[in-house]
């Protein structure tokens, strides 16, 4: 799959600050190598340089332009294209910090205790998810995939599910001495038309929108669209209120 990491960065505040409220809860003080799995273009890998200015930071992701991206900025870092299932590091981190990444992986039961297994002792494995595959924003990419002669195209697509917080913690705990789990509900309060759906098309709706081409693509967004406008009003003031759930999880070894 493809990323743009300009319409990503549309909602830049929105996105980034679950990365610094994660942040905010990782106990390590002067970490010397800190990994940021899915880095993206450089927006959460930011917050980790400005929080620990000695450590070497790499951020990783399988996007190039993502990686493009991020190595046009000034930031410190090391910048390396890499599947977060094969990743291995080639030094053991101190941190290990994904936001918003994770929900991309498959069987998660195997990826989180591999990816903790990395870590120096004393190390840190800090990631955010979110947790909206129920909200319309998700439901309805499967309802307008259903809803046009494009649908045997997208019907391979397979339907986000999130296991609970209590499966995170069965998950981890066993290899941690401290672990830290919680969720957040945000009520973004987003700008402009189609806020929703613009939000959504850098992100989940890529999958979708990707398998198509042509009329059948614009129809399958003009549906989605649609149907977005009416679970999402636009309020009188303009605004457009998007409540967004997400999960986070600090574990330390
Ligand atoms: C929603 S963005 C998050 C970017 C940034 N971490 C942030 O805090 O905003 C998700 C990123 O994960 C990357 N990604 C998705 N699956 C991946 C995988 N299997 N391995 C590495 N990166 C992946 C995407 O390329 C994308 O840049």
């Amino acid at each position: 799959m493809s990323w743009d990491p300009h319409a990503y960065l549309t909602f830049a505040d929105a996105r980034t600050r679950p990365a610094a409220e994660l942040l905010a809860r990782v106990p390590a003080q002067s970490p010397a190598r800190v990994a940021d799995l899915g880095c993206g273009p450089g927006n959460s890998t930011a917050l980790l340089a400005a929080r620990w200015p000695n450590a070497e930071i790499e951020g990783i992701d399988s996007a190039p332009r993502m990686i493009a991206a991020a190595s046009a900025t000034e930031l410190r870092a090391r910048w390396t294209v890499a599947d977060i299932a094969t990743w291995q590091p080639s030094d053991l981190p101190d941190v290990i910090f994904s936001n918003a990444a994770l929900q991309w992986l498959g069987d998660h039961k195997a990826l989180l205790p591999r990816l903790m297994g990395f870590l120096k002792p004393d190390g840190v494995f800090a990631f955010q998810m979110p947790r909206n595959y129920d909200a319309p924003s998700h439901r309805l990419m499967a309802v307008a995939a259903a809803a046009g002669p494009w649908a045997d195209k997208l019907s391979a697509i397979p339907a986000r599910v999130m296991a609970p917080a209590e499966f995170y913690f069965d998950v981890l705990a066993p290899m941690a001495a401290e672990l830290d789990i919680w969720e957040t509900s945000y009520l973004h309060c987003l700008e402009g038309g189609d806020p929703v759906f613009r939000w959504t098309r850098a992100t989940g709706l890529r999958p979708y929108e990707q398998a198509l081409e042509g009329a059948e693509r614009e129809g399958f967004l003009e549906t989605y669209r649609a149907l977005l406008r009416e679970a999402y009003p636009r309020r009188d003031d303009g605004k457009t209120l998007f409540p967004f759930q997400r999960l986070f999880v600090v574990a330390r070894t």
